[in-house]
């Protein structure tokens, strides 16, 4: 797949095939996401892999019982580092949080173009998925996403017109 196509066609997938992820693959996927750009390129970043049944299990739970969470093979904690970022961006943005997005979805359209599927979760208990992990006072999680061969084929989700996100020049 070429980029167009892979930005294209990703779609959050919810349903996941039992079916592990090679370390190897996990590992190509991150590759990619070492090139994802930052703020002063300070790569804020930590991403945990987690595997582990019992993790999986309390992850999903505190990420308010999305059940399929849990069920994907693989779950990845995208943690911010505020410590090694740049305070701000723009006066006002965290710089972290920017950055960590980004690699975010350099993680998720790389997962796509190797077949395997995401879904960005912004719906988690920051302190309990932090106590499961033992994740420190200087680790901000951003972003969570199950990770694996999809078992479904969502259809496209609907979009706004470009008219409506875009303007020459300044807002119409
Ligand atoms: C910041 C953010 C938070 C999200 N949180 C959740 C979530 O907690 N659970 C979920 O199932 N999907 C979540 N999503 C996925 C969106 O629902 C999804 O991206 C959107 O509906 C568009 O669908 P698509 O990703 O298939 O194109 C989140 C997406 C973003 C960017």
């Amino acid at each position: 797949m070429d980029l167009f196509e892979v930005m294209r066609t990703r779609r959050s997938i919810r349903k996941y095939k039992s079916q592990m992820v090679d370390d190897e693959l996990i590992k190509k996927i991150f590759q990619m996401v070492r090139h994802a750009p930052s703020a002063h390129n300070a790569q804020p970043w930590k991403f945990v892999v987690v595997r582990d049944e019992e993790k999986k299990r309390k992850i999903a739970q505190y990420c308010n019982n999305q059940k399929f969470i849990h069920e994907a093979p693989v779950v990845v904690v995208a943690c911010g580092l505020p410590d090694e970022s740049q305070a701000n961006i723009g006066n006002w943005i965290s710089a972290f949080v920017v950055d960590v997005s980004i690699a975010t979805t350099y993680l998720m359209l790389a997962a796509w173009s190797f077949g395997l599927g995401t879904c960005w979760i912004g719906n988690f208990n920051e302190d309990k998925i932090k106590e499961v992990l033992g994740l420190g006072d200087d680790v901000r999680i951003v972003a969570i996403t199950p990770l694996g061969y999809p078992d479904e084929s969502p259809e496209p989700t609907g979009r706004k017109n470009l008219s409506e996100i875009m303007a020459f020049e300044g807002f119409d």
